[in-house]
């Protein structure tokens, strides 16, 4: 194996410090790195490598030097092309290596990085033509990838200008999470779902990925955002082709990837007229949770006072193709919502006829919680039942859950997504393509938006499950909300 040189941008930055450092550690421990691995951070801000080192782990308890050792820094401005020499100068001090870029900075840098490190031939692979090893040369983009659908073309083909599409690695950290892999597991290694999977057994799915936090100190960034961008075109997107998905043929990244693109290709449209009816969004306002006063958004550092930005938004979606035709599909998101959780409820039809009575809880349809985080896992409910007298039924849940399973652990998702990218393995990985097909899907409720600034901003408390409008999109039915479902709820739920 090639000895990798991990090249962080933005390495004194808080993605670097909070998440990326501690998975590459985790790599470490669990002996993943194949062959030499060495980290050099890239930043604007002064550090030598002994401080760097001290800054990365000032509250880790388990540190090990023989994984500190490898972490160097280099003070460069990325910005600037003239500095770039001095990145090549010290990167050639490690001998002939592999070199992962990673882009932990701001998205403004996600084309000018790949063309300074164009102008200065760090872009190209070299073959050792003794040994024949090839030094890989690849790059690894945080989401968002573009802003809408014109810069995301436009940041594409800057990309593909610089590197081949398999060096590039657009990474989506909820694809590194365990059981959102699972979901094609469940589907694809189990044949008692793939038979009602489809319109005829499915009635309406619901994805909810909700957090109990306001944006903290990140309102610079996330004003320019929002949910739609932060969350919905992005991590929601890419469960719902996960649900939806027909499966590959085998399962490699061209067949696996080529099916996501599908999913987004079959996205129905909005029309113009259609926007404000399956996409309400929403804004957390200044309010008092558990006694305690909380900034509304507008009150946030860094937040403009009259923000127009989302902090919620809730969807309804449907899939032109033969399998979904007529399934909507929900998605929801949001901000200072009760709890912080993200999970999939299918929901399946109704029996065609009711035969037995029904005592307390007993909806007619079945459901299938696949609950990615908290306590990953999945409930089956099903309704059985009631011991004694009589035949009456409730519905009761089956359980799975990673945690009751002794010898396995799920990793997190960075250090799984950063371990298959030093493999070379783009499978989790987000296309080019996909990336602009689901922008096509999102930029109408964009559009509308910037055309209709006075399209509805429903303020909600802090501790809601977002405003009471967004029950109109689901109508006729009702948003599953994550407490009603979960046998033990004593985990995490704060209602
Ligand atoms: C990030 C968003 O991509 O995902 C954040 O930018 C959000 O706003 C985060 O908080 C949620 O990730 P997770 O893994 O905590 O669900």
């Amino acid at each position: 194996m090639e000895k990798q040189i991990i090249v962080i941008f933005g390495g004194s930055g808080d993605l670097a410090k909070r998440k990326l450092m501690p998975a590459l550690y985790n790599l470490y421990k669990s002996k993943s790195f194949k062959g030499d691995v060495s980290i050099l951070g890239v930043g604007r801000t002064a550090f030598t490598d002994k401080s760097y080192r001290d800054h990365i782990t000032s509250d880790w308890d388990d540190k090990d030097e023989n994984f500190t050792k490898r972490i160097f820094y280099l003070s460069i401005d990325p910005a600037n092309n003239i500095d770039y020499k001095l990145l090549k100068e010290r990167l050639e001090l490690f001998g002939p290596s592999g070199y992962l870029f990673y882009l932990a900075t701001p998205p403004s840098l996600y084309e000018t990085i790949p063309l300074n490190l164009r102008e200065v031939g760090l872009n190209r692979e070299i073959i050792d033509k003794e040994t024949g090893i090839t030094y890989s040369r690849r790059i690894i983009i945080e989401k968002p990838f573009g802003y809408d659908l014109s810069s995301a073309l436009k940041m594409n083909a800057t990309l593909n200008r610089v590197f081949d599409e398999r060096q590039i690695f657009r990474i989506d950290h909820y694809l590194g999470k365990e059981t959102v892999q699972n979901i094609l597991a469940l589907r694809f290694a189990n044949s008692i779902f793939e038979p009602i999977w489809n319109r005829h057994y499915i009635d309406r799915v619901e994805i909810t990925a909700v957090e109990n936090m306001g944006i903290g100190s990140r309102g610079g960034f996330y004003d320019g955002v929002g949910a739609l961008r932060d969350m919905a075109q992005n991590h929601l997107i890419q469960l719902l082709a996960l649900v939806a998905m027909e499966p590959p043929v085998t399962f490699n990244h061209q067949e696996f990837r080529e099916e996501i693109v599908k999913v987004y290709k079959s996205l129905k449209p909005l029309e113009k007229d259609e926007v404000e009816s399956r996409a309400v969004r929403g804004q957390y306002i200044e309010s008092e949770k558990k006694g305690v006063k909380t900034n509304g958004y507008r009150q946030e550092s860094g937040v403009p006072s009259d923000s127009y930005t989302e902090t919620f938004l809730a969807m309804k979606i449907n899939i032109s193709n033969w399998r979904w035709e007529g399934v909507p599909f929900y998605l929801r998101t949001g901000k200072q919502m009760p709890t912080k959780v993200t999970e999939i409820v299918v929901h399946f039809k109704s029996t065609p006829h009711r035969l037995f009575s029904c005592r307390e809880d007993c909806p007619e349809q079945n459901q299938l919680i696949i609950r990615i985080q908290p306590n990953e896992g999945m409930v089956l409910k099903l309704d059985m039942k009631i011991p004694g007298s009589g035949f009456s039924v409730k519905q009761f849940p089956m359980e799975f859950t990673y945690d009751k399973l002794a010898g396995y652990s799920t990793d997190d998702a960075y250090s799984r997504l950063i371990e298959d990218c030093l493999n070379g393995d783009v499978t989790l990985f987000t296309r080019n393509d996909a990336v602009e097909w689901s922008w096509k899907y999102f930029d109408a409720i964009l559009e509308h938006w910037r055309e209709n600034p006075k399209t509805p901003l429903y303020g909600y408390p802090a501790g809601s499950w977002g405003p009471l409008e967004s029950e109109q999109i689901i109508k006729g039915n009702k948003w599953t909300n994550p407490c009603k479902n979960l046998t033990n709820t004593d985990i995490y739920c704060e209602l």
